[in-house]
């Protein structure tokens, strides 16, 4: 077994409440996890030292809502909606027409880049849907696909009603043979609960058949309009609601009194430019918050998570403080995992280091890439090509 030291940090934010914030720190890799952190001053011996100069340590950030299987771009529906077209679920289908065609070779090609990019970006666990395909066939090459980049796959079946299928059969379809195609390569069962695509009843027999297919829930609520989706997610004891965009006091209340996770999106407003979400009700209520970036082809094509968090410091009134909070601990958290998200001894050493001496940074400097090195379970998985 080798140790790295890593040395010199100027700040490590752990996220952890109880650690909170160290000056002057060293953290020290044993295994691919983390063995010590603490005082520079005090490192214990490793087999080899990285100085970082006085940069800033966060934990890799987990972006927990990605759709990243899919083929060509909306880039033209984009460009209407910013001269005042509406974004609607609609949408979708014209990325279906585009992904059934589409060879494996090139939805992994556009997948990799895609991950890659959100490497760069300092996320180190991400979550990807199928939702694309809407055929058995295409939704289990989605799922497939995406779990040969990531253990965090949701089975997105019920993203919309296709063309060409009456609604009652693709339901079916979607609970029973589409389901049983795709949950192998699935963790999470995932339904957009939203006018245009699924009402609350149609949305809860497809998370519950899920269920019965031993996929954990998660869901779209609350995106366009205040539907029943958060009431559904806490219902269902969904890992996470996301968008939470059009929220009642009631869906506040009901998300603060549960485990269910709102994952906010700002990246979608930013995209799609519609009113942020209610960040600091959730967060004075205490409800857990999670951002994640929701890259897509549609509603937001980023896979910027420091420009998340400077979106949601700007437009949501979190502080940095909070913000990073969500982009690391709430991911986690909305993908019920214990072993990452925080710089702790035990916890898997996926670090994000910033060339910047503070998380602050992150929203001080918006679209400014910040991001210096990357660890992925120990090892180094990412360099700003600036050092080479
Ligand atoms: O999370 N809301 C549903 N699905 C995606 C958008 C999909 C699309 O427009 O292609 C979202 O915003
Ligand atoms: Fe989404």
């Amino acid at each position: 077994m080798t140790s790295t030291l890593l040395t010199g940090i100027g700040l490590l934010a752990t996220q952890d409440p109880e650690l909170g914030e160290l000056s002057d720190a060293a953290l020290l890799i044993e295994d691919g996890t983390i063995g010590w952190l603490g005082p520079r001053a005090q490192a214990p011996a490793a087999d080899r030292a990285v100085e970082l100069a006085g940069r800033c340590v966060l934990p890799g950030f987990v972006d927990s809502h990605a759709h990243l299987v899919f083929a060509g771009d909306r880039a033209a529906e984009f460009a209407a909606r910013m001269t005042g077209q509406p974004y609607t679920a609609g949408g979708i289908r014209s990325t279906v027409q585009a992904t059934r065609q589409a060879s494996d070779q090139q939805l992994r090609t556009n997948l990799a880049r895609l991950a890659a990019e959100l490497l760069a970006a300092g996320v180190t666990t991400f979550e990807c849907k199928s939702g694309y395909g809407l055929d058995v066939e295409t939704e289990q090459r989605s799922v497939r696909l995406a779990g040969e980049l990531t253990g965090e796959v949701s089975y997105l079946g019920a993203h919309v009603v296709p063309a060409g299928i009456d609604r009652t059969e693709y339901l079916e379809l979607v609970c029973g043979p589409m389901l049983q195609a795709c949950a192998p390569h699935a963790k999470w069962v995932d339904v957009f609960c939203e006018q245009g695509a699924f009402d609350e009843d149609e949305s809860r027999a497809v998370l519950t058949a899920g269920l019965a297919a031993g996929l954990l829930p998660r869901l779209h609520a609350n995106q366009l309009t205040a539907g029943g989706g958060v009431r559904l997610a806490v219902e269902l004891d969904a890992a996470s609601a996301d968008h939470c965009t059009h929220l009642s006091r009631s869906d506040i209340e009901a998300l603060a009194g549960s485990n269910t996770v709102a994952t906010l999106l700002p990246l979608v407003e930013f995209s799609t430019r519609s009113p942020y979400p209610d960040a600091r009700s959730l967060l004075d209520a205490g409800a857990t918050v999670a951002l994640a970036t929701d890259c897509n082809p549609g509603s937001g094509f980023s896979t910027s998570m420091p420009l998340a968090i400077a979106l949601a410091v700007r437009e949501m009134r979190m502080s940095p403080a909070e913000a990073v909070f969500a982009a690391t601990v709430g991911g986690a958290k909305a993908l019920r995992r214990n072993d990452i998200g925080q710089l702790t001894v035990g916890r898997r050493a996926d670090l994000t280091v910033l060339d910047a001496p503070s998380y602050l940074h992150l929203a001080y400097r918006p679209g400014v890439p910040l991001v210096h090195q990357v660890w992925r379970a120990g090892e180094p998985a990412w360099t700003s090509s600036a050092l080479q």
